[in-house]
């Protein structure tokens, strides 16, 4: 297929493109960079030793989105591009709405104008709101910030184009918490500024650009007090798009939504350690109070995609230290400028 990936040089996107490639795919990538380095663009390449067609703008723009789609044969769309930080969303609530809103309606708009019928979405565990442990795709979605209700409202948005053109196919992907990177250790998560996520601020600890990780809270109902998540190796995720991707062309239904998880809870503390036998050291932490906002527990019921998509993640939260500490040595300060 030829599929355009919006996002395509973000963490999950660049990771995907470097599957759908080897799948023997070809690939587009669409990116605005406002939180991506062009610098990935050649890291990908290098890594697939094939060119990559990339357009820089925003999917906001609808006149560039309607120009691509009639300028480029276009058999299937991945998702990815939007804003994804939780707090910053809290902050800045209009443009989020504007952003992650609008450019799913240009993407979709330009699509239904093309006759582009397949679309995988990315979406988010987030969508459980609060009620985030074992987690089945039925559960009723709700939010709890901005950032989490645009995934809410896009996954509704797509229902109900769905509903009413049944020729579309759509997956919608709900993501657990992605970390790890490309074993080659040439592309991996490049967090602007300070990191919000667990694991790419204890590799900012391990690799000396921070003195030490803040643990958020250790009075939670859990094992030993600190938050439990379902980390997920980002190339465990990769795979799910393309499982997907492959799925919804024989799929009965306009739509159909996949966990995409372990299923296995991790805390903090067991990441700090399991984060230090990668590094083979012991990484300096000190127990801070709560972060607003958090939960206990998240962790996936990823049965449905298991019998549905014929995928499992199959990575351990060993692996998925090894290939970030990986990432993180080779590339300290990130993907370069230029
Ligand atoms: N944590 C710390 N210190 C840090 C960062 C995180 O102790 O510096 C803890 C958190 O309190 C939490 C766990 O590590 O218990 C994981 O936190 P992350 O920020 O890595 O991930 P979240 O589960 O909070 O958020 C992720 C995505 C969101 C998404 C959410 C789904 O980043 O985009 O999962 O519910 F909305």
């Amino acid at each position: 297929m030829r599929v355009l990936v919006s996002g395509g040089a973000g963490y999950i996107g660049s990771h995907t493109v470097v599957q759908l490639v080897a799948a023997g795919h070809e690939v587009l990538v669409v990116d605005s960079f406002v939180n991506a380095k062009p610098s990935v663009v050649g890291r990908i390449e290098g890594i697939t030793g094939q060119h990559l067609p990339v357009h820089a703008f925003d999917l906001t723009d609808k006149d560039k989105t309607e120009r691509l789609f009639a300028s480029e044969r276009i058999d299937a769309v991945i998702h990815f591009a939007g804003l994804k930080a939780v707090g910053e969303s809290v902050a800045m609530p209009l443009e989020y709405y504007t952003n992650n809103l609008e450019s799913t309606l240009s993407l979709v708009r330009a699509m239904l104008r093309h006759d582009v019928r397949k679309l995988v979405f990315s979406s988010s565990a987030t969508v459980y709101g609060t009620d985030q442990d074992g987690a089945t795709e039925d559960r009723t979605t709700f939010a709890t910030n901005p950032y989490g209700w645009t995934k809410v409202m896009q996954e509704q948005i797509l229902r109900d184009i769905g509903a009413a053109d049944p020729t579309l196919r759509i997956a919608l992907l709900r993501y657990f918490n992605p970390v790890g990177a490309h074993v080659s250790g040439t592309i991996g998560e490049d967090p602007q500024g300070i990191p919000n996520n667990l694991v790419p601020y204890l590799a900012q600890v391990a690799v000396g650009r921070r003195d030490q990780l803040d643990v958020f809270g250790d009075d939670y109902p859990t094992r030993d007090g600190t938050g439990e998540r379902d980390y997920i190796h980002v190339e465990d995720l990769a795979a799910g798009h393309l499982a997907a991707l492959h799925r919804i062309g024989t799929m009965d239904e306009p739509v159909a939504t996949w966990n995409l998880g372990t299923g296995r809870p991790t805390s903090v503390l067991e990441m700090v350690a399991a984060f230090g036998r990668a590094v083979g050291r012991e990484l300096p932490y000190r127990i801070v109070p709560r972060r607003p906002g958090d939960i206990a527990v998240s962790y996936a019921d990823p049965s449905r995609a298991e019998a549905e998509l014929g995928w499992r993640a199959t990575r351990s939260v060993d692996d998925m230290c090894a290939d970030t500490w990986r990432w993180q040595q080779a590339n300290p300060q990130g993907y370069p400028d230029a």
